[in-house]
């Protein structure tokens, strides 16, 4: 598959007939057990659900192709996948960790993985040389988002992967805000790649996954299949099923919906209610110039702000009529949420700002919404 381009990696990546009937779509294999021989073999080379299953395999062929990458492990969702990365390191290690990362990493990071004796240090990976001098002697992994969420500034892969080369460290990529079609880490010198397949993989606001995809065949990726059996927080047949049927579709939406974000962006960047807009597309972003070199589109999310304060946003929020106002992104429709009061006291967006996952729809009558809403 590697010979072949990415929309075409997206269709027959990990997709072949079934050996029984000839079926050109997959079925699903829904039994959690499977037959034993006298011998006490596996026959089928499946022995029990949590430890495999053909749609699992296909998917994660599908995902590791997609990525560039040499093996995925999928997850029941992005957290699981994150914690799969945070689980490879050992009490007295430590994590530095991209300031600006989903709110919800960074709480799964003290919550849970402080608590194992690894020490979290929230550096601003957008600055190497902040990153340079945070590095210690006992910093194992170096931990980044880009475009950030929600405020989509912009990390250097290619610079951070030197550094972590340099100083011996694991570079790890949440790459869910730009996805395969815009944004390759691993071909920037990450070491890992994560995602949040409940968002622009599954494209369709209707399942949870994740997954963790690795430059090469090392004992990360075999640690993260241990932790994925071990574990437990396996996909349901179902889903890893859905998520393979979404990745088909996956550059045309996340093409699609780029192009409405960008015109979304010049939209409200000339409106004379909106007093920010935050758009990695945008000349006047300051990580535009990167952003054109490290991806191949700006991606379809934006934040804006709008009003002098929270109310005000809300009140904007309340005038949309074909706007979503919903949490999480990537799907198809345009969904719009109010990012400070998800996030709470520690969060880095202002109190009048609204992030926007740019959909599919008609970009005019995206745009004549929220013309109206503005007044
Ligand atoms: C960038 C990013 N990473 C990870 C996650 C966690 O994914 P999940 O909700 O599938 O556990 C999210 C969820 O919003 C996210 O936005």
């Amino acid at each position: 598959m590697k010979k072949y381009r990415l929309e075409t990696r997206a269709v027959h990546a990990g997709q072949r007939p079934d050996p029984g009937s000839g079926a050109i779509a997959p079925g699903i294999t829904f039994s959690t057990t499977f037959l034993r021989e006298t011998d006490g073999s596996y026959p089928s080379g499946y022995s029990y659900a949590r430890a495999a299953n053909p749609n699992r395999e296909r998917l994660e062929e599908k995902l590791a192709s997609l990525e560039g990458g040499a093996a995925a492990v999928a997850f029941s969702s992005g957290s699981a996948a994150t914690l799969a990365v945070f689980s490879l390191l050992k009490s007295g290690d430590e994590i530095l960790a991209c300031r600006d990362s989903y709110h919800g990493t960074l709480q799964q990071l003290d919550d849970i993985v402080g608590r194992w004796g690894v020490t979290v240090r929230q550096v601003d990976t957008t600055d190497l040389a902040v990153v340079k001098n945070s590095i210690g002697p006992n910093s194992r992994l170096l931990w980044v988002e880009t475009p950030t969420n929600p405020l989509l500034r912009l990390c250097d892969i290619a610079g951070l992967a030197e550094l972590a080369r340099d100083h011996n460290l694991l570079l790890a990529c949440d790459n869910t805000f730009a996805t395969p079609v815009l944004q390759n880490p691993l071909a920037l010198g990450a070491d890992l790649v994560v995602h949040s397949a409940t968002k622009y993989l599954g494209g369709h606001s209707d399942l949870t996954g994740g997954v963790v995809i690795s430059a090469a065949e090392d004992e990360n990726i075999s640690w993260a299949r241990d932790f994925q059996v071990k574990g437990g927080a396996v996909p349901s047949a179902f889903d890893c099923w859905l998520l393979m049927r979404s990745l088909a579709t996956l550059p045309l939406r996340v093409r699609a919906q780029s192009e409405n974000a960008a015109r979304m962006a010049e939209f409200l960047l000339a409106n004379d209610q909106v007093s920010q807009v935050y758009y990695p597309g945008l000349a006047s972003h300051p990580g535009h110039k990167l952003a054109s070199t490290q991806m191949s589109g700006y991606g379809a999310m934006l934040s804006f702000c709008t009003g002098d304060n929270a109310a005000q946003a809300m009140a904007f929020l309340a005038r949309l009529k074909l706007l979503v106002r919903a949490t999480s992104l990537g799907g198809v429709e345009t969904l719009i949420e109010h990012r400070a009061s998800i996030e709470g006291p520690r969060t880095l967006a202002p109190e009048n700002m609204l992030r926007i996952s740019v959909g599919i729809e008609n970009i005019n009558d995206l745009l004549g919404d929220l013309e109206q809403a503005l007044g």
